[in-house]
């Protein structure tokens, strides 16, 4: 009698079991069926928006003005087109706006091996670097005579160090009004690679922003960091930056060689892992931008207190 009842009960448990994992099979493959439908109308969604905005004007989403003149803030030289290509490459081209370029380091050349960086080595950094700085902007349509490079050791190309911001800051407003700039862009709280030398120009602008020192013309703008899977999913990442964004700023696939023979011409600085980056990273291809309030910072401070 007991082992027909240890016999049934087994059955009886192998079968509910049977039940639960044909169950659970039907709704994962239900679910990945779905999920794989998403992903395909995701992807046609991408290439539709993509074809189309390659066909229509969208200087409309651009920096509302378009500004006359237009400050470009970065920290190291590459900056100019890892990250802002798209933006320098409509900025160059369009009639109305001059472009001026402000780097505040020469960035560091590979010390490993110094064969790299011949020439007159200066502070923190290598004349060698200004030279591709000069080639590459050269590519990307900016002049010479519009870039400044500041050379100082109190600005070292360190992802650890927080540059001191009243000196930073009173740079960027001594060249405010000396250009009577109208837009000056640079990096925001996360410095897209959350580089402490790129939030330092953000708290910079943000500073001169809450004291109130930025004169009635000039309005301030900030490069959008996205999160890392965005970053690395170039045109896949287009609905959501369109959404996300006032402003922004797209090149085409045939318009990205500019940038790509831009950022080659940073010999020093192109390895593979910046090849690699050139190839995946959303920055080559679109660049979206905020505009800084003094309203929002306020806000910030009160949330960052509390
Ligand atoms: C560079 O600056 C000059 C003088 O301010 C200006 O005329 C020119 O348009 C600028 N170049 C670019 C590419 O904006």
């Amino acid at each position: 009698m007991m082992i027909v009842d240890l016999d049934y009960t087994r059955r009886y448990l192998s079968l509910q079991i049977n039940d639960v994992i044909c169950w659970w099979w039907y709704y994962i493959k239900e679910i990945s069926w779905q999920l794989l439908i998403a992903l395909l109308a995701y992807l046609c969604v991408c290439i539709f928006l993509y074809a189309l905005l390659k066909r229509v004007d969208h200087t409309a989403w651009q920096l509302p003005g378009p500004p006359d003149r237009l400050l470009l803030v970065t920290a190291h030289p590459d900056d100019e087109v890892m990250f802002f290509g798209p933006l320098v490459y409509w900025l160059t081209r369009s009639k109305v706006t001059k472009v001026y370029l402000l780097c505040l380091s020469m960035g560091t050349c590979p010390t490993d091996d110094l064969s790299w960086c011949p020439g007159s080595v200066l502070a923190g950094g290598d004349k060698r670097r200004i030279d591709e700085l000069w080639a590459s902007a050269k590519i990307l349509g900016i002049p010479e005579a519009n870039i400044t490079i500041i050379i100082s050791s109190e600005l070292p190309d360190d992802q650890t160090v927080q540059w001191p911001i009243d000196e930073v800051a009173e740079s960027i407003l001594q060249y405010i009004e000396i250009y009577k700039i109208n837009a000056v862009v640079t990096f925001d709280k996360h410095g897209v690679s959350r580089h402490r030398n790129h939030i330092s120009l953000y708290f910079a602008i943000a500073a001169l922003c809450i004291e109130k020192k930025v004169p009635p013309y000039c309005k301030l703008y900030v490069l959008e960091s996205v999160n890392i899977i965005r970053k690395y999913i170039q045109l896949l990442d287009l609905p959501i930056s369109l959404l996300s964004a006032p402003y922004w700023y797209l090149v085409t696939r045939e318009q990205k060689h500019t940038i790509k023979k831009a950022m080659a011409a940073h010999k020093s600085q192109y390895v593979w892992f910046r090849k690699l980056y050139m190839v995946f990273s959303r920055y080559t291809f679109i660049n979206t931008l905020q505009e800084v309030s003094a309203l929002d910072l306020e806000l910030d401070l009160q949330f960052d207190e509390d």
